[in-house]
């Protein structure tokens, strides 16, 4: 603790999360976002934002003029699957470029720590489950293969110039913080558990459930949904890892869910049915997702303290019913 540290993204769904576990144990917070996705309510008082593009070649120079940085996060990206299908260029372009201009500004400046928010898109449909790190890395949207390319540029980083990366692969990030100070607000909404929750609300239409003729027991998705705040928790603890070099780290509870299974939740936790219906397959969708944490678990002593789905659900609802139209900062018709 006592750590300066660059967050860019960090008003946005995950990011904030960091953000708040690090100041909550007092590092100081510079937190680089333009606000598109982000909410700056979603910052706690003590986290300096400033507010640009991460394209902004003046702005990153200011920043790392501004401050010396112990290490860097890296949050803000595209991040929307099929978006990243419709407009391949654009994601590759701007998840590439901006990655890799924000890591050569950190070395630089003489910052040689940096943790990169990676996908398990890199896995593309996996050949076995539960996927550890020795899976082939296969990415089947272009969004997956941006972070590919990033955590590509970030190998060659290393043997360079010396700068150690952490690359976390996130399976379904979802819930909300426990104590409810702020939670999921993306425009659009495109994750199943927010969208559950909203229909169940009445805040968004009936939802619909993507293919039900899926090889998994009840025919629908199969997915491994990990707490926000145990990511969070997980970025800490791959901080300390880095003295002793890069590395990379698939990071999910290990138990996969189906889509029934997470409306079932929804309905428990909600003590109300989510109106839905049942629809086509989603275009990219693999049947199975599950991570492996063996590596970070046996790495770090990272172990999901929220994990449970109905804890997950839990925390997520708290948030929905009492943000009904996400943060106050957002003025939505
Ligand atoms: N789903 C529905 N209806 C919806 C929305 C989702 O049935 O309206 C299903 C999806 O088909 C999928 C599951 O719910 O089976 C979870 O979908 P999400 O969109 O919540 O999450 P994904 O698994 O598609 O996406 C996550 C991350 C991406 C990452 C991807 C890797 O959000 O950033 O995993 O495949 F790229």
């Amino acid at each position: 603790a006592g750590g300066t540290y660059l967050v860019t993204g960090g008003a946005g769904y995950v990011g904030s999360h960091l953000v708040l576990a690090l100041v909550e144990r007092g590092d100081k917070v510079v937190v680089l976002d333009d606000l598109r996705q982000g909410h700056r309510d979603a910052l706690p008082p003590g986290a300096e934002l400033v507010r640009a593009d991460i394209a902004d070649r003046r702005a990153l120079e200011e920043v790392f003029a501004g401050w010396r940085f112990d290490a860097v996060f890296h949050f803000a990206a595209l991040s929307l699957v099929g978006e990243s299908m419709r407009e391949p260029l654009r994601y590759c372009a701007e998840n590439v470029s901006n990655s890799l201009r924000l890591a050569e500004a950190a070395v630089k400046a003489g910052c040689l720590r940096f943790v990169l928010s990676s996908t398990a898109a890199l896995f593309g449909n996996p050949e076995r489950t539960p996927i550890d790190e020795a899976a082939k890395l296969a990415p089947t949207s272009a969004y997956g293969d941006s972070k590919l390319m990033v955590e590509r540029g970030l190998d060659w980083a290393d043997g360079a110039h010396g700068l150690r990366s952490a690359c976390l692969r996130y399976f379904n990030a979802a819930g909300a913080d426990p104590s409810g100070r702020i939670g999921e607000d993306h425009e659009p909404e495109t994750h199943l558990i927010p969208l559950a929750i909203g229909a169940a609300l009445g805040t968004r239409p009936p939802l619909t459930v993507f293919g039900t003729d899926y090889p998994t027991p009840d025919g629908t998705c199969v997915r491994d949904y990990v707490h926000v705040t145990d990511l969070a928790d997980a970025h800490l603890r791959v901080l300390e890892r880095l003295e002793h070099g890069s590395c990379r780290y698939n990071v999910g509870s290990g138990t996969g869910y189906s889509v029934r299974e997470v409306i079932e939740a929804v309905e428990r936790v909600g003590g109300r049915p989510v109106p839905h219906h049942f629809g086509e397959r989603r275009a990219g969708d693999p049947a199975v997702l599950v991570a492996s944490s063996q590596r970070l678990r046996e790495d770090t002593g990272w172990s999901p303290k929220l994990g449970a789905l109905d804890e997950i659900v839990r925390t997520a609802w708290a948030w929905h019913s009492a943000h009904p139209r996400g943060f106050d900062d957002r003025n939505k018709a």
